[in-house]
């Protein structure tokens, strides 16, 4: 395999041989073919693309560049997992494993860190003091069968070919390319070992899919190799155009999880929970269908198993689960609503970068993040608001700060006098 001459067939347009796909990731992962010729075949596949079966091929090397877990052959059951392609707000995660685990199917996930205006699930759970994400592959099972749930970091044996790969394309203008894409998240997730997979693809401004076309384009690639590895995936795509419930930053997001678990949080983060819970649990080896999968999962909420959830799971991994002792930024700005009318636009990513500008998130891997700033949008699209009413909320570590993102919060709201259409947070589902 000479990589230049594959890097010139793909140039052409051509296909390659699945072996030697395979080759040159497993050689690169192994630091034998240098970044600079990474590169340009990452670019020489955003004019060519890959074909299902090269798509494939680059998925399995990927797995095969690191360990594997096969989690249903240590726990004896069938363990369900979820994942979402990274938006603004969006905890779901950390309000749907203990409402799963409730419901008594393990949930084992591997997370990651957030980059950019988007939030990351492990960051989130960080800001819960003595919180660990770092587990050994034993400390995870054993608390899989004790807890039913576990929310790690991806331990570094893990697909280590995508670790190096997504790192060159994040600086080489080549991350939005749908087949790269598919194959970065789903060798994670085929590798991390859950049997069955619901993806949430994120669909509008604060999102990668900025149309429902692109995204449905990505989950089918995403479905065929969950497929071809013998999973059960389904893929809900769904709005990212405004940010998801009404907190965006690590702690307040927290809190909004919980109060979701508590039954109490917004409505669209509720319904996407439920829905993606009701999903889970139909997959799992209960033999339950959708319609009793989204009964249990409204019956753990409303009975309290799933705040006991919670709590176990948080305490597993070495957190306090009061949310009291959760930081809090210490101050705090309203951004008034200018005038009488209804959101008819409330931009997702405007309110990420300025969550980020507050110290949330972070520009650079290496960037350190503040968990207790961001931003709470009480008023959302679809809201009539009067002048003066507190459209969103700020929280910064200083004065300064928090001026210059009350602006940027303001001019992320659009008022209108008309009510925008109205639809789901669910926009379609590809199963
Ligand atoms: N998330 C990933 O894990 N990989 C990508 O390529 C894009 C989003």
């Amino acid at each position: 395999m000479r990589p230049a001459e594959l890097i010139e067939r793909k140039r052409n347009g051509e296909e390659h041989d699945p072996a030697d796909l395979a080759e040159l990731i497993l050689a690169y992962a192994r630091d034998e073919v240098p970044d600079y010729q990474m590169a340009a075949w990452c670019m020489a596949v955003y004019f060519t693309g890959l074909s299902g079966a090269e798509t494939f091929a680059l998925t399995d090397a990927m797995i095969r560049s690191g360990d594997v877990l096969d989690l249903r052959e240590a726990l004896r059951r069938k363990v369900v997992d979820k994942h979402s392609t990274g938006g603004v707000g969006d905890k779901t995660s950390i309000a749907v494993g203990p409402i799963v685990a409730a419901c008594g199917v393990p949930l084992g996930k591997m997370s990651g860190r957030g980059l950019g205006h988007t939030g990351g699930t492990l960051d989130k759970l960080e800001s819960i003091p003595g919180f660990r994400v770092e587990l050994t592959t034993a400390e995870l099972i054993a608390q899989l069968r004790d807890v039913g749930i576990a929310i790690v970091g991806q331990s570094d044996r893990l697909v280590p070919a995508d670790k190096k790969l997504y790192a060159l394309r994040d600086v080489t203008a080549t991350v939005d390319i749908v087949p790269l894409i598919a194959s970065s998240i789903m060798s994670k997730k085929l590798a991390a070992g859950a049997d069955a997979i619901v993806l949430d693809v994120k669909v509008g401004d604060g999102a990668f899919m900025k149309t429902l076309d692109e995204a449905r384009v990505l989950a089918l690639e995403m479905l065929e190799l969950g497929r071809r590895a013998g999973r059960e995936v389904t893929c809900l795509l769904t709005d990212m155009d405004q940010p998801l419930g009404r907190a965006v930053g690590n702690a307040l997001e927290i809190r909004e999880a919980l109060q979701t678990v508590r039954g109490d949080g917004p409505a669209d983060l509720t319904e996407l929970v439920l829905d993606a819970c009701a999903r889970l649990l139909a997959y799992s080896d209960l033999g339950i269908d959708l319609k009793e999968g989204r009964r249990r999962a409204e019956a753990a909420v409303a009975d309290g198993s799933a705040l006991g959830a919670y709590e176990r799971w948080i305490r597993a991994q070495g957190g306090d689960p009061d949310p009291r002792a959760l930081p809090e930024a210490p101050v705090r700005v309203t951004v008034a609503a200018p005038r009488d009318g209804v959101v008819t636009r409330l931009g997702a990513l405007a309110v990420g970068i300025a969550a980020l500008e507050l110290g949330a998130g972070r520009r650079t891997k290496t960037d350190p993040i503040d968990h207790s700033v961001g931003v709470l949008c009480f008023a959302k699209r679809g809201d009539t608001v009067v002048a003066g009413d507190d459209l969103a909320e700020v929280h910064a570590r200083d004065e300064a700060s928090a001026a210059a993102a009350a602006e940027a919060v303001l001019a992320a709201y659009t008022l209108g006098d008309e009510p925008p259409p109205a639809h789901g947070i669910v926009l379609d589902v590809v199963a």
